[in-house]
Parts: structure tokens; sequence; C-alpha cells
């Protein structure tokens, strides 16, 4: 029985990995740190209750920032794959707290492949980092594929662009098999609630039922590559089971502007939305109530923004046979009904103690 380890299990790519890789018959471990709240729920396709326990998964905590609790796990469990997830993922907060992001995202990496030397993994385990399509940032050319010149535009951006390096480092110095999947956005009802997509459609679910007025965003113009997480994590254990370590770009092809998100949200959740005003001054109308229900507000805007993210995946699917399935439609939509049923259990229960 093969072994993995997740850091990151707890968050959406993680818990998706932790379903397919125990699908495949592996034994997984995936560590989790401390918070004051209990935050396993990603987890309840796995647990199905909170004290679950699960025959092939174990949880066991650790944060990126201790070396001593990341050898202890790696010793304990002496994986064959290592798939390293754990992040401080989201753009703008890196802004407010870059220090820590690096030291999370860019140290983080370079504590778990030495963590692997000192214990010997580095001859016997395979390494997935989790790259992003952040590296590219500023493009220089559209679509981005392995040879497009990185240039990050936030704190998060240039932490992963270290670890993207020291990735490729350790693979050339040591010969470690360490891969980097330059993933693009990708997305599912699992998504935090605070990145756009995840917060369009649980926003635009509470207002179909009037649990909600409105809600707030930041630049509409950006683009993105957005896919489904569900599917992008098995590139990344297709990459680990090539003959050779390489990097390799995820993405659908498509790009698609936040607002075209928003609108194709609201088509699904038939609310007729016409747009008033201009840049920040722009406004998301309820045609059939009159009422503002979408409002742009500068809080949300980045101190530098990446304007267009497009991908070009040719390489991951003529080597790892990889293809994404679900259109960004499709994606839209699957978000959409998850959040108008969560938003329907919670229009009838709420509780307060
Ligand atoms: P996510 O939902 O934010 O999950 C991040 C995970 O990292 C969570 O389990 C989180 O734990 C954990 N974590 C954060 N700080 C930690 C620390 N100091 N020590 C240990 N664990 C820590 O992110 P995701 O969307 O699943 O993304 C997975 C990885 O892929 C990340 O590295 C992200 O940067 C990268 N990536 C994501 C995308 C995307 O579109 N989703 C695209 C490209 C790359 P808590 O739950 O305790 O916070
Ligand atoms: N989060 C957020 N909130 N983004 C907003 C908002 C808002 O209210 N309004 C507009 N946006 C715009 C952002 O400015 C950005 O251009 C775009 O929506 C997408 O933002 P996010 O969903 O936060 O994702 P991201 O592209 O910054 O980062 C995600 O994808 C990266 C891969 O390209 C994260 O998952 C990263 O961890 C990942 O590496």
């Amino acid at each position: 029985m093969k072994k993995a380890l997740i850091t990151g299990i707890n968050g959406q790519d993680g818990s998706y990995l932790a379903e397919f890789l125990l699908g495949k018959g592996y034994q997984v471990c995936g560590t989790v740190r401390r918070s004051s709240t209990f935050n396993r729920g990603r987890l309840e396709g796995i647990y199905r209750n909170t004290f679950d326990h699960h025959v092939n998964l174990n949880l066991e905590y650790s944060d990126m920032n201790d070396s001593s609790s990341l050898i202890r796990v790696m010793d304990a469990v002496r994986p064959d794959e290592i798939y390293n997830l754990a992040a401080q993922s989201h753009v703008q907060v890196s802004f407010d707290t870059p220090e820590y992001t690096a030291n999370v995202d860019a140290l983080g990496t370079l504590r778990m492949i030495e963590a692997m030397r000192i214990l010997g993994l580095d001859k016997t385990a395979r390494f997935y980092q989790a790259s992003t399509s952040e590296l590219f940032g500023k493009v220089s050319e559209v679509p981005q594929n392995e040879n497009t010149p990185f240039h990050p535009c936030s704190p998060y951006g240039v932490a992963k662009l270290y670890a993207y390096w020291i990735t490729k480092n350790y693979r050339e110095a040591y010969g470690l098999f360490g891969v980097n999947g330059i993933l693009f956005n990708h997305e599912s009802p699992r998504r935090g609630e605070n990145f756009v997509s995840k917060k369009i459609t649980q926003s635009l679910a509470r207002i179909k039922l009037g649990l909600q007025d409105k809600f707030k965003l930041g630049n509409l113009e950006a683009k993105r590559d957005w896919g489904y997480a569900k599917e992008y994590v098995e590139s990344m254990w297709l990459m680990l089971q090539q003959d050779k370590p390489d990097d390799f770009v995820v993405a659908t092809g498509e790009t698609h502007t936040v607002r075209e998100f928003v609108e194709e949200a609201c088509r699904n959740l038939d609310i007729p939305l016409i747009w008033e005003g201009q840049e920040a001054e722009k406004r998301g109308i309820d045609q059939r109530t009159g009422k503002v229900i979408l409002e742009v507000d500068k809080h949300y805007f980045r101190p530098a923004e990446v304007d267009i993210l497009q991908g070009d995946s040719s390489k991951a699917r003529r080597v790892l046979g990889w293809q994404p399935k679900v259109t960004f439609k499709e994606l839209v939509k699957l978000m959409v009904d998850f959040d108008l049923r969560k938003a329907k259990n919670e229009s009838r229960e709420i509780l307060i103690d």
C-alpha cells in the first residue's frame, strides 16, 4: 500500500486530493494546524462524524513554520509521495501579511524538502509543490506556458516563486524527484469564502433567498482561467507517476472576467442583472426589484493586480494525458447549485444558543 503525506489536507485541494488518493488505495496522512474552531468541514466526505476515524487516513498536527513538527510527521509516516499544498493562499491577504506569507509559502517549502534530505527521504519519496499561475503575474504573453517568464505581482506570488525555484534547485542539485504543478485558478463548492468565485455564488444565492441585500467586489475586469478543483488534483498525482520529474502548467485555456462570472451566476439564479455606472462607481441592479445587489468597493482592489491569466496546458495534456472536462458554465452552475442548497438550509435553521 503506497503512503502519501498531504500538507494542508483540510484546504480545498487537500480534501479533494485525500479523497482521490484514498480511492486509489493509498494510506494517507494529512497535516492540520491547531485552530480555536474545528475546521475539518471539507473532510466530511471522508469522516462522516466529527470524531470519526478512517482506517486509511490519519491527521497529524504540524505547521509550515515549525521544522521540528514537519520532521516528526515525515519520519513517523515515511511517505512515498509528499504533496505540499499548505500555504497562506490568499493574494490580497499577502499584502497585509507579507512576512508571514513568505515564511509559510517560501521557507515552509524549503523546510519540507530539507526535512526530506535530513531523513533520507529525498532518495525514496517524490515531492509535489503547489506552484501557481500567480508566478506569471504581469504577463509577457497570452496564453502562458511552462516557458513564459515569471513576473509575480504580490508577496504571495514572490513567496511562491522562491518555492518554485527551491524545488527545482533540489531537483538539480540533489536529484530530488520534485515537481512544480503550475496550476491556474481552480474553484469548487469547497472554495474558501473570501475568494471571488465563492464570494459571488454564495452572496447571490443568499440574495436570491432574501437572506442578504447586497455584496461588494473589487476589480470586475480582471480575467482568470477558472477550472474545477476536483479535476485538478488528479494532475498532481499524475505528475508524481512520471519517469522523470518535470514542471507542468494545468489550466483550461479559457479566460473570463470577474464580471462575466457574476453575470453567469445571475443567469443560473434567474436574477435579471443590469449594470449602471462606470469603474469604481459601477453597480449591479436586479432589474425585477430595482434594488442594488452589487457594489464596487475600492477596499477590494489590490495594490498590484494580475490583469489576465490564461493557461496553455498542452504539455500536461500530451505528457500526463490530463485534460479538464468541466466547462466555465458548468463550474459556475455547480457552485451556484451548492450554495443555493446551503442557503435554503440556512434559511430554515438559524440556531442561536
Ligand atoms: P486553501 O483552501 O487556502 O488551503 C490551504 C491549506 O493550507 C489549508 O489546509 C490551511 O490550513 C493550510 N495552511 C495555511 N497556513 C498553514 C501553516 N502555517 N501551516 C500548516 N498549514 C497551513 O488553498 P487551496 O485552494 O486548497 O490551494 C492549495 C495549494 O495550492 C496552496 O498552496 C495554494 O497556494 C496553491 N494554489 C491554489 C490554486 C487555486 O486556485 N486554488 C491555484 C494555484 C496554486 P487552515 O485550514 O488551518 O487555514
Ligand atoms: N478575493 C477577491 N475578493 N477577489 C476579488 C474581489 C473580491 O471581493 N473582487 C474582485 N476580485 C478579483 C481579484 O482582484 C482578482 O483579480 C480576481 O478577482 C481573483 O481573485 P481571487 O479569487 O482572490 O483569486 P486570485 O486569482 O487572486 O488567487 C487564486 O488563484 C491563484 C492562481 O492564479 C488563489 O487561489 C491563489 O492561491 C492561487 O495561486
